[in-house]
């Protein structure tokens, strides 16, 4: 009887024992997962403001060229790095303040609705001077945005087709 209840306690301490190794492979794979997922390549703020940039050049292009379409798009993609920025660097200061862009843009994407070019202009002039205070706000002053001059790139027409 006494064998009996020992080799019992002994199968039990034995598959205790499994029970540890398997949740210490769990735990190392966990490990190595996570040492993974904060090396994977992530845009940096910058990256997405370089893209934000670009499509705000663009958009005033679409705008003066009343190509409604075209403008509607690049007011798309600028949403998309809005929220790219929200998603991938939340918690920092700097994504707590990107709220402030969006009623220039509601304003702007009304413009659009409307095929209003006086309140594109002015709308569009709201969003620059949202981007500076926002530059302002985070100690980048010395990121001046502005209406740009000449197109971003030569190689895309910004009149509509007809
Ligand atoms: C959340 C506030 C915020 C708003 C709104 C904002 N920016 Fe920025 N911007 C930043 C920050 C922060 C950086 C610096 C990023 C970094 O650390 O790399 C930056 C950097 C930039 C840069 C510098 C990139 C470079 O490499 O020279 C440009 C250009 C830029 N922003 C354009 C814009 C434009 C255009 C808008 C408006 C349509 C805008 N930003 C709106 C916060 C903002």
């Amino acid at each position: 009887m006494k064998k009996t209840l020992l080799f019992l306690l002994s199968l039990g301490l034995v598959s205790c024992n499994q029970q540890t190794d398997k949740t210490k492979e769990l735990q190392d794979q966990i490990n190595s997962l996570e040492i993974k997922l904060t090396n994977t390549y992530k845009p940096g703020f910058g990256d997405f403001m370089g893209s934000i940039q670009a499509h705000h050049a663009k958009l005033w292009f679409a705008g003066q060229n009343e190509n409604w379409d075209l403008a509607d798009f690049e007011v798309h993609e600028m949403m998309e790095a809005i929220e790219d920025i929200e998603e991938y660097h939340k918690g920092r200061k700097e994504t707590e303040l990107i709220g402030m862009i969006l009623p220039p843009i509601d304003s702007i994407s009304k413009a659009i609705d409307q095929k209003n070019a006086a309140l594109f202009n002015s709308s569009y002039n709201t969003l620059t001077n949202t981007c500076n205070a926002c530059h302002k706000a985070v100690e980048m002053e010395f990121i001046v945005v502005k209406t740009p001059d000449t197109p971003p790139s030569s190689n895309q027409d910004f009149k509509p087709i007809k």
